[in-house]
């Protein structure tokens, strides 16, 4: 029998090997490629000292390929739980430098617990990956693991916040946990994300194509779409996630964070400024940053996937200290039209807003849907649905500006009335009809144009004048507001006050929906 003070020793030896000596050697191989290893990842992104770890003596069984020789503590995943800002967050982090941060049963099962923890007290989770995928020598059982793991990613979406921050490789089934979390931050150039590589694509279809033109950071936030964040480096992706968990709520039972504020009473100057952003011609672009900047505490909004589909703005600011989700046209890109790609962004961010509880502002300014067979045949109509279900499936607190053009099918999606929204304002500037002035015109004035051109006047002249007083009699706001389609016209200056009294008037909302199993939403 040996003593306690045996055992003691027994345990520092034990956590000197699974811990500070494993960490020695990962940071020597992890250092050569110039990256943190999963520990160095952890410790840099929770609240200094705060990480408790999970796990640290979890050792894999296997035996195949004489793997019983090299069982490694910990296997190939760090996870525990930490504080950022000071709340609660689980964390899992895979470590390429054992056996190549693969997932095998074991690994598999950490990253369960870890999971499952996190579900049981409510708190977002963060998973940093780097990882050769299912590990190889463990066959079906490392597949299964994937499984359980995507179960309780699905089962977890919409009660607490999913985070992936791809770190190196994602390959095979390992892009899937990532793609079912609601934010995946890529890291530029040192992260790869696809479901066959390079050398399987060549195999079987003959295409050669680059790691990273296939799956590089890049690619997932300006092409696919899989990405909501381009991270400069590991620092930046870090970073990048702590400022956003500072706007999520733990979970969606609880109310988004809230920090002392000073309400918004009075215009100010810069408010004031909003009163000339709107360019005289209505073709001429702004940036709409410019105005949802103004709008928000601080001047602070954290765009998500600023890179793709530009042409609609979505990200996270604060009024009164509260987290508002703000979705905007963005006349600077494409002129603001909705496309697919446009769409379906701003859906999944509705979505995401909507199941956790975080009031909605929708700024619009847009000419309609990019016409074109590409858009058609690519499904616009299907999957131009997907926001139109989210918003009107939306039950938080919800708020619309018009700022400029609101035409046809693009004004009922945009957060209007009928879809659900509790207060549509407008400003003066705006255009609120089922077409533009000049598409108009060549339908309801054809006989006119065509007489003109007969009696030899101008033609383009009379289409302007007749496109004008078109947008004046029937695109007027105030047609709208007569109607009571929009509940006020205000200055532009005024829309900052406005809507925080908004929002705050509207915080006890609450809708009572039908039971059902779930929706069919339009994929
Ligand atoms: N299972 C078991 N071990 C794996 C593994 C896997 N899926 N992926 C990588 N490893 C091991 C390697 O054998 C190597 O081990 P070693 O250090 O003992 O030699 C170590 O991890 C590092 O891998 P390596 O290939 O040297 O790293 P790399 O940076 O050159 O390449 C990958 C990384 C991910 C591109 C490459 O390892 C790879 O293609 N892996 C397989 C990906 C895959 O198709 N997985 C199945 C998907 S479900």
């Amino acid at each position: 029998m040996s003593t306690t003070a045996e055992r003691i020793d027994d345990l520092r030896l034990r956590h000197r090997e699974a811990v500070t000596d494993k960490e020695a050697k990962a940071k020597q191989r992890q250092g050569a490629k110039g990256k943190k290893t999963a520990r160095e990842r952890i410790e840099q992104f929770v609240d200094k000292g705060s990480f408790v770890e999970f796990d640290a003596y979890v050792r894999h069984r296997t035996t195949a390929f004489g793997m019983e020789g090299n069982r490694p503590y910990g296997d190939a995943v760090v996870t525990g739980i930490g504080t950022v800002h000071g709340r609660r967050v689980a964390v899992y982090a895979q470590d390429f430098t054992t056996f190549g941060g693969s997932l095998g049963e074991v690994a598999g099962e950490k990253i369960i617990k870890i999971q499952d923890y996190a579900m049981k007290v409510g708190v977002p989770i963060v998973g940093m990956l780097d990882s050769g995928g299912a590990r190889i020598q463990e066959g079906v059982v490392a597949l299964g693991k994937y499984g359980e793991i995507f179960k309780r990613n699905t089962a977890a979406s919409g009660v607490i916040p999913q985070i992936s921050i791809v770190m190196g490789p994602a390959a095979g089934g390992a892009v899937y946990s990532p793609a079912l979390t609601d934010f995946v931050i890529m890291v530029d150039k040192s992260s790869h994300m696809f479901v066959t590589g390079p050398d399987v694509i060549k195999t079987v279809t003959g295409e050669e194509v680059g790691f990273e033109e296939l799956g590089g950071g890049r690619t997932h936030n300006t092409v696919s779409g899989v990405s909501h964040y381009l991270a400069a480096d590991e620092d930046d992706a870090l970073d990048y996630v702590r400022a956003l968990l500072a706007y999520l709520p733990d979970n969606n039972q609880s109310e988004v964070p809230a920090y002392d504020h000073a309400a918004e009473r009075v215009v100010n100057d810069s408010d004031r400024r909003l009163n000339t952003i709107i360019p005289d011609s209505p073709n001429q672009p702004y940036d709409v940053l410019g105005i949802i900047e103004t709008l928000m505490d601080d001047r602070e909004f954290l765009e998500v996937q600023p890179l793709y589909a530009p042409n609609i703005v979505i990200g996270f600011g604060r009024l009164e200290g509260r987290t508002i989700g703000v979705i905007a046209n963005q006349p600077k890109q494409m002129a603001g039209t909705l496309n697919i790609e446009a769409g379906e962004k701003a859906a999944r961010f509705v979505r995401f807003c909507d199941s956790f509880s975080i009031p909605i502002l929708t700024v619009v300014d847009v000419p309609g849907y990019l016409p074109g067979t590409d858009q058609e045949w690519s499904g616009v109509i299907r999957r131009g649905a997907k926001l139109l279900y989210a918003y009107a499936e939306a039950t938080v607190p919800m708020v619309t500006v018009i700022t400029r053009k609101a035409y046809g099918g693009a004004y009922i999606v945009m957060g209007s009335k009928q879809l659900g929204a509790d207060i549509n304002v407008a400003w003066p500037s705006a255009e609120i009809a089922v077409m533009g002035g000049q598409g108009a015109v060549n339908i309801l004035y054809r006989n006119e144009i065509r007489d003109a051109e007969a009696a030899g006047h101008d033609v383009a002249e009379v289409r302007k004048r007749l496109a004008s007083e078109y947008t004046y009699n029937v695109a007027s706001p105030f047609l709208a507001a007569e109607r009571g389609e929009l509940d006020g016209i205000i200055e532009p200056a005024e829309t900052r006050v406005m809507i925080t009294r908004a929002f705050r008037a509207l915080r006890t909302k609450r809708v009572q929906r039908p039971e059902k199993k779930h929706g069919n939403i339009p994929l």
